[in-house]
Formats: C-alpha cells, sequence, structure tokens
C-alpha cells in the first residue's frame, strides 16, 4: 500500500487524455510522470521496495510501458530485469502465451532461460486493465520454472475489473497498486 503523499504525487502527474486511442476511451497518459525526476525517483524508489519486501530475485518489465518502470526498478532493488515481449521480438528459444482481448487474441513471449531455479519473481508494468497481460505473464513464468513473488503496477483501472481476473493465477501472491 502506497502512503497518501506517494499517491498525491503520482496521481497528479498522470494525465487523463480523453477519446484516446479511440472514441470514448480515457488514456492515462504518464509522460508527465517520467519527466519529473521526483515523482519518478519515487516511483521507482517504491517498487524496488516492494521487490524487496516479496523476496524478489528477478523484476520482469511487460512491453512496452512496463519496461520503463521495471528496468530502474531491478537495478534499484539490485535484481536482474527480464522482458516479457509482444510476440516475435526475442532472440534464442522462447515460451509463448496468447491470451484473449477485447476483440481477438495477442501473444507474448520470454526467454526460455530467463530464469534459474528458485527465482521469484516480481511481475511490473504501468496499468493493470483488464488483467489479460498480467495473467499471461504469470502463465509464463510458472512455464519457465520460476515462482511469482508478486505483480506491482502504478495504475489500477478497478472498473475493469483486472484484480478480480488476476486472483485465480496470482494463487496467494500480492498485487500492489501504487
Ligand atoms: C497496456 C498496458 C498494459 C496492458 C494492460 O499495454 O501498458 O501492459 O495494456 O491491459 P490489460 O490489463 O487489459 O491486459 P499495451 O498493450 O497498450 O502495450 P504498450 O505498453 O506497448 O503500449
Amino acid at each position: 500500500a502506497a502512503s497518501a503523499e506517494l499517491r498525491e504525487l503520482l496521481l497528479g502527474r498522470i494525465r487523463d487524455v480523453p477519446d484516446y486511442p479511440q472514441p470514448g476511451v480515457v488514456f492515462k497518459d504518464i509522460t508527465p510522470l517520467l519527466a519529473d525526476p521526483a515523482a519518478f525517483g519515487a516511483l521507482v524508489d517504491a517498487l524496488a521496495a516492494l521487490a524487496d519486501r516479496h523476496g524478489a530475485t528477478k523484476v520482469v518489465g511487460l512491453e512496452a510501458r512496463g519496461f520503463i518502470l521495471a528496468a530502474p526498478a531491478a537495478a534499484r532493488a539490485g535484481i536482474g530485469f527480464v522482458p516479457v515481449r509482444k510476440a516475435g521480438k526475442l532472440p534464442g528459444k522462447t515460451l509463448a502465451q496468447s491470451y484473449e482481448l477485447e476483440y481477438g487474441t495477442a501473444e507474448i513471449e520470454v526467454q526460455t532461460d530467463a530464469f534459474a531455479a528458485g527465482d521469484r519473481v516480481l511481475v511490473i508494468d504501468d496499468v493493470l486493465a483488464t488483467g489479460g497481460t498480467a495473467e499471461a505473464s504469470l502463465e509464463l513464468i510458472r512455464r519457465a520454472g520460476a515462482t511469482v513473488a508478486g505483480v506491482a503496477v502504478l495504475l489500477e483501472l478497478g472498473f475493469l475489473g483486472g484484480r478480480e481476473r488476476l486472483a485465480p493465477a496470482l494463487d496467494g501472491a500480492p498485487l500492489d497498486t501504487l
């Protein structure tokens, strides 16, 4: 749970963009937050503290905006960063997981050798919306032989029910929203 102060700092740097990328959708633009070193630094510190608290030994970032938050958090926590990418972007042997979108399906991948035996993985992304991407990432992490330490996101769009969808895949691991 984030402190009220941190929450105010972060929320004050997220911009609502109406009707983007399509009419009726309000896009959460995090670029003002990224451009503010005090807010971005506080966010990275908070994510690194969660990695610590949950005993993570690796941080996974979800393409693309998840990378921006997960990579510095991993470095700050002193543990490795692993990218989970959209299909076709990673070299070498990969595991793939497809998942349902509102219309159609998507596929994400991780390298088969990304994790060592006993690794505990914290997944970091900017936004939890329907939860489909995060859910698929947890499946991938387990198939790659690692343990899920938790999921941490900057923002949760509660009305889309992502937390409920993700609960079975979390299997008791924490979901933290900053
Ligand atoms: C967004 C967001 C999350 C995902 C959340 O990424 O950054 O990764 O969607 O949606 P969900 O909970 O409904 O799965 P997007 O697919 O737009 O990719 P991008 O970061 O590369 O723009």
